[in-house]
């Protein structure tokens, strides 16, 4: 680690479902925070302009930075290899320790950009964590509110398969330490909640805490992407989502793994958790406005 009592942390994503509460855990330690997005508020004085596609927000976006998050963005068609590109120039300007926010399996699927992204890390000079992180639960409040507030369902293509499901913050968390903290150098952690459920056991879980009915509908892949791109989803998005159900149908993302506890010597979020800390976006609106998520505990 850097000898720095303060280290400055750079954080790409930084409005993202995890960046945001990476910036949020790391106001709390002893460190700068540089919130990287496209287009920053010009009231915070920690955010600055930064676009893995434009080379020339790199410079600024990473000067004086010790440690970096990278969370490369999802959209596929766009990114390409310019974040191994960003991640070099930032080494270039003194970063030393590179966590990257990658997919539960990473190491085992060679084509996927995550995997491709880790492999470059690790040969660059620099040190690294790969933070394998399971299906987020805020996929829920972000794709899937609106079927959950305004039809009491839950519409995926995912049949009988269970998955790992983690809470965004706990990933935060460990992301918080590991980009400020001795003792993570060089590993790759999975990242996961506290057991695998299926989408039968998640509508009760819903069911349960919103003290109504919610019901899993198993749509097959033609149906839910009718559904997506009629709710105005983009294609490429279907697919990302369309191919994540299936690696869930299929049985392949249902690894439980112990070291979130591990790392920050406490249980992960259960989905129960999320689900009451989140309720204002799965409830119906009664006057105010729906999509908005209000209360949120992080
Ligand atoms: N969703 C899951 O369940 C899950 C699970 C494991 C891993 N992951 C991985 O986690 C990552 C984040 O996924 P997410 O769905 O949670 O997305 P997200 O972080 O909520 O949103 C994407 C972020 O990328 C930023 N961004 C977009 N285009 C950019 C560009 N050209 N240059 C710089 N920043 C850009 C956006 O910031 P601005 O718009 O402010 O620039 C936003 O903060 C992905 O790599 C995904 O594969 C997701």
């Amino acid at each position: 680690m850097n000898a720095s009592p303060e280290p400055t942390v750079l954080v790409t994503g930084a409005t993202g479902t995890v960046g945001e509460f990476v910036v949020e855990e790391l106001g709390q330690r002893e460190c700068t925070v540089r919130a990287l997005s496209r287009d920053p508020p010009a009231d915070d004085e920690h955010a600055v302009a930064f676009d893995f596609t434009k080379p020339e927000t790199w410079g600024r976006a990473f000067e004086g930075g010790d440690t970096l998050f990278v969370v490369r963005p999802p959209d596929i068609t766009r990114v390409g290899s310019t974040v191994n590109s960003a991640i070099d120039a930032a080494i270039r300007s003194g970063v030393h320790h590179v966590v990257v926010l990658s997919v539960l399996g990473a190491e085992r699927n060679p084509l996927l950009p995550h995997r491709r992204i880790e492999r470059h890390v690790a040969d660059a000079d620099c040190t690294y964590t790969f933070l394998r992180a399971s299906f987020f639960m805020q996929n829920f409040d972000e794709v899937h509110a609106a079927d959950i507030r305004e039809r009491d369902e839950l519409f995926v293509p995912a049949g009988d398969g269970t998955t790992s499901f983690v809470d965004a913050r706990d990933v935060a968390a460990v992301a918080a330490e590991a980009l400020t903290e001795h003792g993570h150098v060089n590993r790759a952690y999975d990242l996961t909640g506290p057991e695998a459920l299926d989408y039968h056991e998640v509508a009760a879980v819903f069911s349960d805490v919103l003290g109504r009915d919610i019901s899993y509908r198993q749509p097959g892949a033609l149906a839910f992407g009718r559904r997506k791109l009629d709710a105005g989803e983009q294609p490429g998005f279907v697919l990302v989502m369309l191919g994540i159900y299936t690696t869930a149908r299929l049985g392949l993302a249902g690894r439980v793994s112990d070291d979130v506890s591990w790392i920050l010597g406490r249980d992960p979020r259960p989905l129960a958790e999320y689900v009451a800390d989140y309720r204002a976006a799965f409830t119906p609106a009664t006057g105010e406005p729906a999509t908005e998520v209000a209360h949120v505990q992080h």
